[in-house]
């Protein structure tokens, strides 16, 4: 692993924010300095963020997939093809969610209600607290909107709009804590999930979010029903949990966010595989895969230090997925001893052996 390029990534990534900060907000005229340790937490964490991400791409088999995802995505001749499947890719995997869907209803709602709660939290309040949006009364009824600074359409201060641009944060808090109830009850309620949840991965960031929530609707009730009654506390309760979640967000379960729409490439590699030259089967003779698609796959075991050469000199994953199966039934069928496994010739006793001379050495 490169840390230090990853560390220079990070550090860039960081001075970018920086710059486009001091750029969007005009030379921070636009800046609310009482939101500065929201700003500084966000810097931080995108640099974060972005030095785990090069960490991550420089895994073997993230980076030879990234790559030529990226390779089969620019062929000039498919291009404009390519683009039209990544974008149905996006539009379903993505945005809606639908390879959820086939988990069940309730797991898809719940991932929705949280992915889109946070997403518009985060299309909010990052450009507010950055100074890149800012709000100016004008006359007596009307608000005006400035996005860096140029002007937006002026709405009235009671219109639907209006309550809509004020009220969006608490909606996505109730979007956010409605998905994190029904992810929370089915924690401690599925067998399945019960028998493999951690607590530091699968609740804390439930509960990080809830908490999020929480605070910011207190914020809301606060102004709107207690005449700002503890509000400077509640503020910073909500600034302490956001960016504790920020900080949380590169190195835990959230990280998927960034993570998972790389599956983007994989799939395009996927529906174009069949197009190219396919690899057969040394056992049964048939086309199960493109050559390039296994190819692939022995490059990436080899660089993780596995080697599953056979006997006959083959390699397990050269060999169709029904081949494979069938040579594992063979191989248990074939065990001599129930008290003396043997997987794909090899006994259990002869590779501990094996162990055993390696940590010798
Ligand atoms: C702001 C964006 C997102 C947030 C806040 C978020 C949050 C979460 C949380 C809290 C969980 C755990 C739910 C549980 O208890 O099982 C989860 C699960 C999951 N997330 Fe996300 N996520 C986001 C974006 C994405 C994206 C873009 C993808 C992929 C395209 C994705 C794929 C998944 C999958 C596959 C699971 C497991 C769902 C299941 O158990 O069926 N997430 N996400
Ligand atoms: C799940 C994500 C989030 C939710 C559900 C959420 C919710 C809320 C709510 C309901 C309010 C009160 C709004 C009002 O008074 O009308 C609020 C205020 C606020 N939020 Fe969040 N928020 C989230 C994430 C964030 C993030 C990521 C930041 C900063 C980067 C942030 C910064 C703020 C700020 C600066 C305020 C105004 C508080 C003040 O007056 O000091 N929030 N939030």
């Amino acid at each position: 692993m490169n840390y230090r390029l990853s560390t220079l990534f990070g550090l860039g990534a960081s001075a970018i924010l920086t710059v486009l900060i001091l750029v969007g907000s005009r030379n921070l005229q636009n800046f609310d300095s009482a939101l500065f340790g929201y700003t500084v937490a966000s810097v931080i964490a995108f640099g974060a963020l972005i030095f785990r991400y090069a960490l991550w791409l420089q895994r073997p088999a993230t980076r030879t997939y990234w790559k030529r995802g990226w390779q089969i995505y620019l062929k000039r001749e498919k291009f404009v093809q390519n683009t039209g499947i990544a974008a149905k890719t996006f539009a379903g995997n993505i945005l809606a969610q639908s390879f959820i869907l086939k988990r069940g209803f309730k797991r898809w709602l719940m991932h929705f209600l949280i992915m889109w709660g946070c997403i518009i939290s985060a299309m909010i309040t990052f450009p507010l607290v950055f100074g890149w949006v800012h709000f100016e009364l004008e006359g007596d009824i009307g608000y005006r909107a400035y996005l860096f600074g140029f002007p937006l359409q002026l709405m009235q201060g009671r219109s639907i709009t209006a309550w809509l641009t004020f009220h969006a944060l608490d909606i996505t808090a109730i979007m956010v804590l409605v998905g994190c109830g029904i992810a929370i009850h089915r924690r401690l309620h599925d067998r399945g999930a019960i028998a493999l949840q951690q607590f530091l991965l699968d609740f804390v960031p439930h509960l990080m979010l809830i908490a999020i929530s929480v605070s910011g609707l207190m914020l809301t009730a606060s102004s709107l029903w207690f005449d700002g009654y503890m509000y400077h506390f509640i503020a910073l309760t909500h600034q302490a949990t956001v960016i504790m979640t920020l900080f949380y967000l590169p190195f835990g379960k959230l990280f998927h966010i960034v993570q998972r729409p790389a599956s983007l490439g994989v799939e395009l590699y996927r529906k174009r595989s069949p197009e190219m030259q396919q690899a057969e089967c040394p056992r049964c003779r048939t086309e199960f895969s493109a050559q390039i698609w296994v190819d692939d796959l022995n490059k990436v075991i080899e660089k993780l230090g596995f080697d599953y050469t056979l006997p006959d000199g083959t390699k397990l994953q050269d060999h169709c997925p029904q081949c494979k199966r069938i040579m594992r039934g063979i191989s248990y069928a074939n065990l001599p001893d129930v008290n003396e496994p043997v997987f794909l010739g090899v006994r259990a006793e002869e590779s501990k052996e094996e162990v055993q001379t390696k940590d010798n050495v």
